[in-house]
């Protein structure tokens, strides 16, 4: 008796935690991932801000910006454009950025990404987001 008690109680946890994953997005991307992001609708301008992105910004910050293990995903809350506004991006891609939210380490300034390519990065970052719910 008292071993099925128990596993009631497992099953039940187990059941509380995967729906907290699934009604808080943030729980998921605690870890710096967004399993399966959705790809926003695409235009000719986006199509240009994905080429640059998968290029310049892919290999760290995963396809569809949803996180590797080498550098966050941006459907997080952290990278909303109320708190890393679009300049941010550019800050990061010409300077580099120091670790703070997340144990990636630093992110090394981008060589050879032109402001031309970064503007259109962001606008594919802010569809990717958008497409994902972020605002
Ligand atoms: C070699 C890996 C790598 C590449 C390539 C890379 N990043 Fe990053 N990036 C990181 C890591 C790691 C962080 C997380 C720093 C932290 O802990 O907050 C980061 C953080 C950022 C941030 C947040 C900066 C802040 O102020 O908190 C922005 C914006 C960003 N990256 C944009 C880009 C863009 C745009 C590109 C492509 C042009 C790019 N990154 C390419 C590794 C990378």
């Amino acid at each position: 008796m008292r071993s099925v008690k128990i596993l009631v109680g497992v099953v039940v946890a187990l059941g509380l935690a995967g729906s907290m994953a699934a009604i808080v997005p943030a729980f998921a991307g605690a870890k710096g991932m967004y399993d399966n992001p959705k790809a926003p609708p695409m235009t000719p301008r986006l199509n240009l801000g994905k080429l640059s992105y998968d290029a310049f910004c892919a290999s760290c910050h995963g396809k569809t910006a949803g996180g590797t293990d080498k550098g966050p995903t941006f459907i997080h809350r952290v990278y909303h454009p109320g708190h890393h506004g679009n300049g941010s991006f550019f800050i990061a891609a010409k300077k580099g950025a120091r670790a703070h939210h997340w144990g990636f380490g630093d992110m090394k300034p981008v060589k050879g990404v032109t402001d031309d390519q970064l503007g259109a990065i962001v606008e594919y970052v802010r569809a990717v987001q958008q497409a994902n719910g972020l605002f």
